[in-house]
Parts: structure tokens; C-alpha cells; sequence
């Protein structure tokens, strides 16, 4: 049995007893947020891009933990100059840890920090596809619509995606439901929205659209959904 808990804007982990596998943890300074950093369990990060909304507490977090990021090269470079520990990876490569597979996809996006220096490019923006306790989980990671997501439909038939519908810096719901059409998973979950003003959402109009494609689980920040 696995369970999904979100935490606010992109931020969820995957769990089941022997792992947890926590997502673009960014608690600190996350309007959304409900629990402190410090209250959040993480035995491996996953990041799908450098921006601030999403790297967020991870450095900390890992070393407190003594959890590993994982990450495309140069983000997970980044993560591992301040001092965490990491395993970097591709766009189209995949790996096989302890608690199951990771593949990196294609995002299109951005991924930067910004530094007192100016801006530090930290590669491709990325989505995460991953096998976990025997299914296949799709974060999209933020992105625009892409054609390719059927190829990762098709090729590696996620049953539960992850994804953003706040508009503005991603998908919208218009699009996202495009994507849907093309994953066609048996669950999605909407994040990224309503964290910011430009991004606000709401998610019931997803649901709506969405209809009988596939089943909308909205959670609230806090909320853990079991995977049956
Ligand atoms: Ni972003
Ligand atoms: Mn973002």
C-alpha cells in the first residue's frame, strides 16, 4: 500500500512503510504550507527543477535527514556544492534504487536560481516518472503542453500523474486536460495552483473537464490519499 500526501503547491511525498519518496519540497515561505519542514519525513528528494518554488527547503532537508537528492546533473551539482548529498541523472536515462525505478523526462520550462550574483542556470527542467511499489507515477514537473506526452503514456503507462493546472508559469486546466487525454492515467492529481495570485485555480473546473478520463483526487495541503 501506498499513500500520496500533499504538502502545498508542488511539494508531495510518495510512502509506503520502507520509503519515502518526497517531491520538490518547498515548505519554507510556502503560503500553503501546514507543517513545518522540520515535521516532514524524507528518505529520498526528488527535484524536477531548480526555480526557488520547487528546490525550496531540499538542501537542508537532505542533510538533515541524510536523504538523497535526486536530480538532473546540473541541479543535483548545485544541491551537492552546498553540501547534500545526491545522484544526479539525464532526461531519458532511468536508474534503479532501493525502492524502485526513476526515469527523468522532458519539461518545458525553465530551471534557474536566483543568486545575490544574478541568475544561475541549473539545466533542464524535468518530469519524474517513477515505479514505486508497483505502479508508475508521472510528475510532469511544471511544464507546458507537449506532444510527447503520449510517447510516455504509450511507452511507460503511468496509472497516477501528477500535474500542474495554475496557468500563468505552466499548464492551465485547458491544457492539462489536453495532457490527460494523451497519459490517459487511471488518477491524476492537480498541483501548482492558488499558491500565488497569478496561478490561482479552481480545481473543481479541472475535475469537471477531466469528467470520466480518468479519477481527480484534489487535496488540500495536509491531505494523504491511499493508492488502492
Ligand atoms: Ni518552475
Ligand atoms: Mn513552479
Amino acid at each position: 500500500m501506498a499513500t500520496v500526501t500533499f504538502y502545498g503547491h508542488s511539494c508531495f511525498s510518495l510512502s509506503d512503510r520502507t520509503h519515502t519518496l518526497l517531491f520538490d519540497p518547498f515548505i519554507t515561505g510556502n503560503p500553503q504550507a501546514t507543517l513545518p519542514a522540520s515535521d516532514i519525513h524524507a528518505d529520498y528528494i526528488l527535484l524536477t527543477h531548480g526555480h526557488s518554488d520547487h528546490i525550496g527547503d531540499a538542501v537542508p532537508m537532505a542533510k538533515q535527514r541524510n536523504a538523497t537528492i535526486i536530480a538532473s546533473f546540473e541541479l543535483a551539482k548545485y544541491c551537492e556544492r552546498q553540501g547534500a548529498k545526491v545522484h544526479d541523472m539525464g532526461i531519458g536515462g532511468s536508474y534503479k534504487f532501493p525502492f524502485g525505478r526513476v526515469k527523468l523526462t522532458q519539461a518545458t520550462h525553465g530551471s534557474a536560481i536566483i543568486t545575490d550574483d544574478g541568475i544561475e542556470y541549473l539545466g533542464n527542467p524535468c518530469g519524474i516518472l517513477v515505479r514505486f511499489n508497483g505502479r508508475t507515477y508521472y510528475n510532469t514537473g511544471d511544464t507546458g503542453l507537449f506532444g510527447d506526452m503520449a510517447l510516455i503514456g504509450k511507452l511507460y503507462k503511468p496509472e497516477i500523474v501528477i500535474l500542474p493546472i495554475g496557468d500563468n508559469y505552466t499548464m492551465g486546466i485547458e491544457d492539462a486536460v489536453e495532457a490527460i487525454k494523451m497519459i490517459k492515467p487511471k488518477i491524476v492529481i492537480p498541483v501548482h495552483y492558488n499558491t500565488f495570485p497569478v496561478i490561482m485555480q479552481d480545481p473543481y473546473v479541472f475535475v469537471k473537464k477531466v469528467g470520466k478520463l480518468a479519477r481527480c483526487v484534489v487535496l488540500k495541503p495536509g491531505d494523504t490519499y491511499e493508492i488502492s
